[in-house]
């Protein structure tokens, strides 16, 4: 594992962009090897877990040519997959593992799932639960609820579920075997999660219905292909505003960024804190709203973050809590168990990396209290190779006295394979 040490900075000016959001470029595969014709995707995420994505469907019988600057999907149709010679490996990514499930449980046979030893720890549960009730054939190889999964195509039927969760991976997962069942499927989540299923799938030609928190999906007969122009991933860009945020002298403007209301939370965070920033040249493009952000220095202030706006921030609260410490008064995370349950333990990982900063923090059972305002001094981090860990606290060494070592460096290219090299180019 390569460290890598990152030392204080003073103001990031300029503009960037940022690599394409991750949620669309993984459905724009997935979505486009089951419709019918070419899908062409441009801004796509070259990333490790985009890559388990591509790799998968390949091995399902998909060709998708990686070749020039756009991403071609050839897809075969709804029934178009074939039978995987080994075992289909999704990495680290949860997205390709939550959502490929669906799918497969209506293919016409067995397939083995696997991935990393992180993916091996997270819950499927939650999955498998409603793919069981539509009448699937799936199972957890070591009995855990984990992956590995077993999953043997069967006739699906549609369900009425009712998520415990608040999570689109779940939600996409039931709706994309509901595209293949005998009757409607309705998904009722606690709070609406990232919708960006809902608005693709319809665009390829699926029927959806949107009623409050439920999402009800027709089986199709067939779904067409799409151009798409993917946005720039708003998580992505949270690292640069969150360091033009607290780096004194700052003013960054980060080009075309999805911002999308399910995903754009962290926005309304930072107005709550006091950040001087704006949205200009707001637009749609392929169905996603998208804008550019400029973002100036500003002295922030403590906040509480809670209820329905979680789902829509939630990879985002490992920067957020960074900016907590950063700032006046005391910031609240509550309702963010999922914390728990992501690439890591973010709650634990999170409030001992800001202890061992130096700052004030308190993890609790669904969030953490961070008594912000303290300087914050230069130390080794811990990220268990999760990415967003490692990015938040490279954010955080910019604005700390002294040196930090970030354990691992190389876990950035899950979903931001250019970070290191941006954030080194805008703040020195
Ligand atoms: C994602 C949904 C979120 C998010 C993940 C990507 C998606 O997970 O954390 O990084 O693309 O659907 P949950 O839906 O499980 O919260």
């Amino acid at each position: 594992m390569k460290s890598i040490i990152v030392n204080p900075a003073s103001g990031l000016r300029g503009e960037l962009t940022v690599p394409g959001d991750k949620s669309i470029s993984h459905r724009g595969i997935m979505f486009g090897a089951i419709a019918q014709g070419t899908t062409r995707l441009s801004g796509f995420l070259d990333s490790a877990d985009c890559r388990s994505t591509i790799n998968c469907f390949r091995s399902l019988g998909i060709d998708i040519d990686t070749g020039g600057g756009e991403v071609l999907v050839h897809g075969r149709g709804l029934h178009g997959l074939n039978a995987p010679a080994s075992v289909l490996d999704v990495g680290n990514s949860g997205t390709t593992a939550r959502l490929i499930s669906g799918i497969l449980c209506a293919g016409d046979f067995t397939c083995t799932l696997t991935g990393d030893s992180s993916i091996q720890k997270r819950p499927m549960k939650r999955i498998i639960d409603p793919l069981l009730a539509m009448g699937a054939d799936i199972s957890s190889v070591n009995n855990n609820g984990c992956v590995p999964l077993s999953i043997t195509g069967r006739k699906l039927s549609g369900i009425t579920w009712e998520s415990p969760v608040a999570s689109a991976q779940v939600k996409s997962c039931i709706l994309l075997a509901g595209l293949y069942a005998t009757g409607d499927t309705t998904v009722t989540e606690p709070a609406i999660s990232r919708d960006h299923t809902e608005r693709m799938l319809g665009a390829y030609g699926a029927a959806l219905t949107r009623s409050g928190n439920s999402v009800t999906i027709s089986p199709a007969a067939e779904l067409h292909a799409l151009d798409i122009n993917i946005p720039g991933d708003i998580s992505s860009a949270a690292y640069f505003i969150a360091a033009a945020l607290i780096c004194p002298g700052s003013e960054l403007t980060i080009r075309n960024v999805n911002i999308n209301p399910t995903r754009a939370g962290i926005l309304k965070v930072i107005e709550q804190m006091g950040a001087n920033f704006s949205l200009d040249n707001v637009h749609t493009d392929s169905g996603e709203e998208c804008c550019d952000i400029t973002i100036r220095s500003s002295s922030l202030h403590g906040t509480v973050i809670e209820g329905d706006i979680i789902p829509t921030l939630i990879d985002e609260l490992p920067i957020i809590a960074v900016l907590g410490a950063f700032a006046d008064g005391t910031t609240i995370i509550r309702d963010a168990a999922e914390l728990k349950v992501k690439e890591s333990d973010r709650i634990a990982l999170i409030s001992d990396n800001l202890s061992a900063l130096g700052c004030d923090i308190t993890p609790t059972e669904d969030g953490m209290i961070i008594n912000g305002g303290r300087p914050l001094t230069g130390c080794s981090i811990r990220t268990a190779s999760d990415h967003r860990i490692a990015m938040s606290f490279a954010v955080a060494a910019l604005n700390a006295t002294g040196s930090t070592t970030i354990d691992d460096m190389a876990c950035v290219s899950i979903s931001f394979p250019d970070f290191f090299d941006q954030l080194f180019s805008l703040s020195n």
